[in-house]
């Protein structure tokens, strides 16, 4: 898959079908994930994949916002999705990383864009996610204090086509009446700045 079009044709997916997802797929997101450029290469980010048909429920519980709104807890909409993968942080090797312990959070943002984008390639949607309730994941999936949970990635096969247009001031997502979801993006004339800013 091209590089660029990936980037481009790349959307948040929050609708997925009822299909799962096959576990190689997701090994390789995260194989990706353990590659992708790291501070100092000290690598403290750590993945889990969740696809257990018990588990997946218990972990979209503690979703807290979904596409931007509350979501009531215990709330069971359709098309949820069918896998997870949690970055983690180890916090003794983040720990060694002395006087730089901001370079982590770069770390996954870095490790989570090689997860779309090989989701992306595999057919996969996805959606980076940080409005979940962290003391409850934690419980519910068991993980040591050890270590810090960074971003939930939600994945599955997409329900839904997204797409991306111009920004003309507003960038809040909307949906037209047949349901499609615009996503405004800042035009590049406004974030693009070449040599110095106008004195
Ligand atoms: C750090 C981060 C946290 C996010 N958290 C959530 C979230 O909790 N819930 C959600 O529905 N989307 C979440 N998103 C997805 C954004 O809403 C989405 O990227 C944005 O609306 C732009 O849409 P696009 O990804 O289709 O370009 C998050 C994205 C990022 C980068």
């Amino acid at each position: 898959m091209d590089v660029y079009k990936a980037a481009l044709s790349r959307r948040s997916i929050r609708r997925f079908k009822d299909k799962p997802v096959p576990y190689d797929a997701l090994e390789k997101c995260i194989n990706a994930a353990r590659l992708a450029p790291s501070g100092m290469n000290r690598q403290p980010c750590e993945y889990m994949i969740i696809d257990d048909e018990q588990l997946l429920p218990k972990v979209f519980d503690t979703i807290t916002r979904w596409a931007g709104q509350p979501k009531p807890k215990g709330t069971l909409l359709e098309h949820t999705p069918k896998a997870y993968i949690i970055i983690l942080i180890n916090r003794a090797l983040e720990a060694e990383i002395v006087g730089n312990q901001r370079l982590t959070i770069y770390d996954v943002g870095l490790a989570a864009e090689n997860i779309i984008l090989v989701a992306l390639e595999q057919g996969l949607g996805s959606c980076p996610m940080l409005a979940f309730d962290r003391d409850e994941l934690r419980q519910v999936l068991n993980i040591p204090e050890s270590y810090d949970i960074a971003l939930l990635v939600s994945l599955g096969y997409p329900d839904e086509s997204p797409v991306a247009e111009e920004s003309t001031g507003s960038v809040e997502r909307w949906a037209d009446d047949q349901g499609v979801s615009h996503v405004p993006k800042r035009r590049l004339d406004d974030i693009l700045h070449r040599k110095k800013f106008q004195g």
